[in-house]
């Protein structure tokens, strides 16, 4: 697979064409921001960590059922995805309150919810992805029923599928950020998912293992994506 044209830069990654249309690289820089990139910065080796833990969780699901654009890891920082059409909605699950759920309701952070809390942010960096609810989503023509149904079930699903995960880890999934995309009549799991978009806290200790450390300035950041990792696929890191 050759790496063709830039077709997209984001904060964290940049998608490049391949000679097969259906098929884009995505590729992983150690770019970090936050607060909706106020706050930028590097994690030294982030892109390289990002994309192996990516990869493993991706095939993990997808031989849990979960249907997902990865293809495979075509090298340290490169995946190869399906070409979607993304869907400008973020999903957000959460199962114990901390970042914006805390901030929104006033609420100290880990407090541990009786049912998980199902977000969708309208995927806008102008507006700062703002919370939205199906009927603004359905009004506005962004995704019909079936789609908000399917997204809908699909995230409990992964949430069950990696809370079970993780706490075989002792990690505790506090949140996580997904986004789907539409391919041909399909809808399928896109982006990434990585210490840049969940929440884990360490189980016992409580100690951040994501991009909280840099968001907060709490040092340790690149010694708590290799922890993840190490706990992800112990045999392919060191
Ligand atoms: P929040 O508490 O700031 O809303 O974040 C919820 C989860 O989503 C958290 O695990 C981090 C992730 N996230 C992203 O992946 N991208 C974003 O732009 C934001 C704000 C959060």
């Amino acid at each position: 697979m050759t790496q063709g044209e830039k077709l997209y830069e984001g904060k964290a990654k940049i998608l490049y064409a391949t000679e097969d249309p259906q098929l884009v690289i995505q590729y992983f820089k150690d770019d970090a921001t936050a607060f909706n990139a106020q706050k930028r910065g590097t994690i030294l080796g982030k892109g390289a960590v990002n994309n192996q833990i990516s990869s493993a969780l991706f095939q993990m699901l997808e031989q849990q059922g979960i249907p997902t654009h990865f293809v495979r890891k075509l090298s340290e920082r490169e995946m190869l995805v399906k070409r979607l059409t993304i869907v400008p909605l973020e999903v957000t699950i959460r199962n114990i309150v901390a970042g914006g759920m805390a901030k929104l309701l006033g609420l100290e952070e880990g407090i541990i919810l009786k049912r998980p809390v199902f977000e969708w942010h309208y995927k806008s960096d102008a507006l700062g992805d703002p919370l939205i609810n199906d009927d603004h989503i359905l009004a506005l023509g962004v995704a019909t029923t079936e789609e908000l149904e399917f997204i809908r079930t699909q995230s409990h699903q992964i949430n069950g599928i990696l809370k079970a995960y993780f706490a075989q880890r002792q990690i505790d999934l506090v949140d996580f950020k997904l986004e789907f995309g539409r391919f041909g009549n399909r809808i399928l799991l896109a982006d990434e998912i990585s210490p840049d978009t969940c929440r884990f806290w360490e189980q016992g200790t409580k100690k951040k293992l994501d991009k909280d450390r840099f968001r907060r300035d709490l040092g340790d950041v690149e010694a708590a994506y290799q922890e993840m990792l190490n706990r992800i696929s112990p045999s392919r890191s060191g």
